[in-house]
């Protein structure tokens, strides 16, 4: 199992954009409670986003994804607002992350996994292999 090669990413990436969504909505929740508690969730938020985008940019480089360096500036703009926010999170800024995460997730990253199903067919999105290896038995 633990081979030299990186281990089929998509489904890494699909279950943090998840987990983002998921920590988002703690924030949101956590600014009705006030802003020590919206301080807190937003950290942890930061720190997931960090995080992930780190994995998304080492899969795309390992791909040899050809737009990964507009892809990059997309979350270091992203990440550089991101990073000005604190615990006081208004409600603009609040729907700004949303937005900004549901566009770059059905949009940049959709183009990527797209971009992988035609350069790296041989390797098919993991869901749908492990479905039709089990229709297939
Ligand atoms: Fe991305």
């Amino acid at each position: 199992m633990a081979g030299g090669r990186p281990r089929e990413p998509s489904s890494t990436i699909d279950a943090q954009h998840r987990a983002l969504f998921d920590q988002l909505h703690r924030v949101m929740d956590a600014r009705q409670r006030g802003p020590a508690d919206a301080a807190l969730e937003l950290a942890e938020f930061q720190r997931q986003v960090r995080a992930h985008f780190a994995d998304e940019e080492r899969m795309l480089a390992w791909r040899g994804y050809p737009d990964l360096p507009e892809h990059r500036a997309e979350h270091a703009a992203f990440l550089a607002e991101l990073e000005t926010m604190d615990g006081d999170l208004s409600a603009a800024s609040a729907a700004f992350l949303r937005g900004w995460l549901v566009n770059h997730t059905t949009g940049s990253d959709r183009r990527y996994l797209e971009w992988t199903a035609r350069a790296h067919p041989e390797r098919p999105r993991p869901a749908r292999s492990r479905q039709a290896i089990r229709t297939e038995t």
